[in-house]
């Protein structure tokens, strides 16, 4: 089994997407091991963030993270960092094969429905980020 953080970004939420991304996972078969909304500040968002800070779209990217209510989460399942990562499809919704999250519900990049954990290491760095682990459970 392994764990994966998965983050609803403020756009989808916003349009209503939480339960449509949320069922995706359970019907899949994922254990959700730990949920919540929160607004994400910015010291968050840098910390986040921080392998792109030198990325020519690290403002926009922070900015749009903080604009309002995200949906994090914690997913538990056989190679739930890999299978997550397939699921959401490509970072451009414009290369994300239909039947993806990111090929089913947007078209713009920065605003791309999801994100996904891309490893080992950051999984555990970005649920350490979000959660306290009395709150997974
Ligand atoms: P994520 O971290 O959000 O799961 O997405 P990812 O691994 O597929 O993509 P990554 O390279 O880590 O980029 C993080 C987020 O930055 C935005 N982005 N914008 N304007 C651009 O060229 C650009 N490239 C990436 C996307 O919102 C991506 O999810
Ligand atoms: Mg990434």
């Amino acid at each position: 089994m392994e764990r994966t953080f998965v983050l609803v970004k403020p756009g989808a939420v916003a349009r209503g997407l939480v339960g449509e991304v949320v069922a995706r996972f359970e019907r899949r078969g994922f254990r959700i091991r730990a949920m919540k909304m929160l607004v994400v500040d910015r010291g968050l968002a840098e910390a986040h963030y921080a392998e792109h800070r030198e990325k020519e779209f690290f403002g926009e990217l922070v900015s749009s993270i903080t604009s309002g209510p995200v949906v994090a989460m914690v997913l538990e399942g056989p190679e739930a960092i890999s299978v997550v990562r397939k699921m959401m499809g490509s970072t451009n919704p414009l290369a994300a094969e239909p039947g993806t999250i990111r090929g089913d519900f947007g078209l713009e990049i920065v605003a791309n429905i999801v994100h996904g954990s891309d490893g080992p290491e950051s999984a555990a760095r970005e649920i350490a980020l979000y959660f306290d682990e009395s709150e997974i459970v």
